[in-house]
């Protein structure tokens, strides 16, 4: 078969982009932690309001000195807001949606999950630079979606 040489030239460089770009993929999903979700765990949306842990969304420290905080997303805001955890420990967060899908993203972080009505996503990571971090929900749920963000605010540990 006789290929042009231009046509030669013109296909190698497609693939050469084809490498590139999933190259680009793998290296910025390795150097930037992004993984997909793990955590599997069902709950009942439409009470939420009488779940022990949902019913009163908290942060709360266990005795292992970890932190884990419940997150209710909900249109159009997060609960409970502001969000005070400490620096340079692990916290736990748990997050589900009282409605429709919700994102739940830390800005400047790579804490990002979906709140789903029925499911808790749940995630640990621990901030080292103490200050303010917008939540913003990256899925569009309704009207205001765009006004939807919260706040977590990272304390200079104090043990
Ligand atoms: Cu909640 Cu968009």
């Amino acid at each position: 078969m006789n290929v042009e040489f231009y046509e030669r030239i013109w296909m190698w460089a497609a693939v050469g982009l084809l490498v590139i770009f999933l190259g680009t993929i793998v290296v910025t999903a390795a150097s930037n932690a992004v993984h997909p979700p793990s955590h599997m765990e069902t709950i009942d949306p439409a009470t939420l309001a009488d779940n022990p842990e949902f019913g009163n969304p908290a942060v709360k420290e266990q005795p292992d000195g970890s932190v884990v905080v419940s997150v209710v997303a909900q249109m159009f805001s997060f609960s409970p807001d502001p969000i005070e955890i400490p620096a340079n420990r692990p916290v736990t967060f748990r997050i589900t949606s009282g409605d429709v899908i919700h994102g739940f993203e830390i800005v400047g972080t790579n804490a990002n999950a979906m709140a789903i009505p029925g499911y808790v996503s749940q995630f640990t990571i621990t901030f080292k630079n103490p200050g303010e971090y917008l939540i913003g929900c990256n899925e569009y749920c309704g009207l205001l979606h765009h006004t939807m963000v919260g706040k977590v605010i990272v304390k200079e540990a104090t043990r």
